[in-house]
């Protein structure tokens, strides 16, 4: 695995099951891979939208009081000087002068290079910026430079005042986005759960400042039901209350949603009381007032901002680690993932009993049209034997398997087996 840093049994038989299925690669892997990078393979980008359509859905679509929107990733420098990114958003970084590895400072144990055990060659903590800088067009100066968003936080702020003027949006409301975020982390690590590029998908609910409490609450709630929705067992998320010294430079409230993930408890999402912090920076760097006006009264003020933050790889591979399973059919190790039946690539795999039978290979190609037609994510399996299918569509986490046999071809029933029992039952046809 190119991921030298996967410390863990489990992890290790995830990211091997990734692979081999055609959920995520290595990015960049017939070169010898770029750190930090993954690809998602036919599965795995069916399974991310999966995850994304049901969050827009959940908190776009199905609300009065949310509005969406698709900002450029690369935006004016203006943004990333204004909302304190270009200066603050730092990590520190220490240098072994034996073999050169560079380590986040604070995940260097008794002063030992993590990467070649030599003891005290590190260097002092320097800052080292994580974004990702470029020049928008051909002349390369200072006037061109622009970055990769590392938050897709800032597209939404910048648009506030125009989906202000659009909708007209009684407060409070919010504004959710979902797209990719670049940093270059000093170590990338983990397989998906650390990288350099990934995707986001964050809320700026934009609230009264006397009422930020409430809203918090209110999301607070709304993001256990989404980690439910996932199908993340309650006891596996924990609630950290971050303390003012770890909070990002822009909030005065942040709570992480950590997941019990086999490489330990880690951060799942956040949610953070942004303040005014950014609308207020935006009214003073470009001079263009951010004030809401309550309607019907005079009363005016900069809103403040509630911000659900959720990562969609982290989030990904929480679905897939909670999915994860172990058992034994008929004293055979078996491998399948207990994947929630919405967020599954594939709803039903349909098979002839036998490929080399031409009116069970046509009677068996009818139903898979019909599924097909109907629920979309349906594949089509007539490799290897019975046993075999059944153990490849447990690995992709397939609900459930259909299979054409000779007694379809007298009464219209199928065979459909359960991934997560195996269960085998007859069904007619046109109740699948
Ligand atoms: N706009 C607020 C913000 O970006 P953050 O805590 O830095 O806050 C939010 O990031 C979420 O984005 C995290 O909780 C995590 O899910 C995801 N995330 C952050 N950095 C990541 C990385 N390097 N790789 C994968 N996901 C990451």
């Amino acid at each position: 695995m190119s991921d030298k840093n996967i410390r863990n049994e489990k992890m290790e038989a995830i990211v091997s099951l990734a692979k081999r299925r055609g959920f995520v690669y290595q990015g960049s892997d017939v070169y010898g891979g770029l750190s930090g990078t993954w690809d998602y393979g036919p599965l795995g980008v069916t399974l991310k939208r999966n995850i994304m359509c049901l969050w827009w859905k959940m908190f776009v679509e199905e609300r009065d009081d949310m509005y969406g929107v698709d900002a450029a990733i690369l935006m004016n420098q203006k943004v990333w000087i204004a909302s304190g990114h270009a200066t603050g958003f730092n990590d520190p970084m220490v240098e072994c002068n034996n073999c050169q590895g560079r380590f986040v400072a604070d995940t260097v144990e008794n002063n030992k290079c993590p990467t070649c055990g030599k003891e005290d060659t590190l260097s002092g903590p320097v800052q080292f910026n994580m974004m990702f800088k470029t020049h928008v067009g051909p002349v390369e100066d200072e006037s061109s430079i622009s970055f990769l968003r590392p938050e897709t936080a800032q597209g939404i702020f910048t648009n506030y005042k125009n989906v202000i003027d659009s909708f007209h949006p009684d407060m409070p409301f919010g504004i959710g986005q979902q797209g990719k975020a670049f940093r270059n982390e000093i170590s990338p690590r983990d397989f998906i759960f650390r990288t350099r590029e990934f995707e986001q998908m964050e809320i700026e609910y934009f609230v009264d400042p006397a009422k930020w409490e409430e809203s918090f609450e209110m999301w607070r709630k709304l993001v256990w039901k989404w980690c439910e929705s996932i199908g993340l067992s309650a006891d596996s998320i924990h609630e950290l209350e971050v303390p003012e010294e770890d909070r990002a430079h822009y909030s005065k409230r942040t709570i992480d949603f950590e997941y019990d993930y086999p490489i330990g408890r880690q951060e799942l999402l956040g949610l953070a009381y942004r303040t005014d912090f950014d609308l207020g920076n935006i009214q003073r760097e470009a001079g263009k007032n951010m004030e809401y006006n309550v309607k019907g009264t005079n009363k005016k003020f900069i809103p403040h901002v509630i911000e659900p933050s959720f990562g969609v790889e982290r989030a990904l591979m929480a679905v897939l680690s909670s999915a994860y399973a172990e058992d034994a059919v008929n004293g055979e190790k078996r491998v399948f993932l207990k994947l929630p039946e919405h967020l599954a690539p594939v709803k039903f795999a349909i098979s002839p009993l036998l490929k080399n039978k031409v009116e069970l290979v046509s009677k068996a190609r009818e139903v898979y049209k019909t599924l097909k037609s109907k629920y979309g994510a349906v594949m089509w399996d007539d490799n290897g034997n019975i046993g075999k299918r059944y153990r490849r569509q447990d690995e992709i986490g397939t609900p459930k398997c259909v299979t054409i046999d000779f007694q379809t071809l007298e009464d219209e029933t199928v065979t459909v087996r359960n991934r997560d029992t195996t269960e085998q039952k007859r069904i007619a046809i046109n109740e699948l």
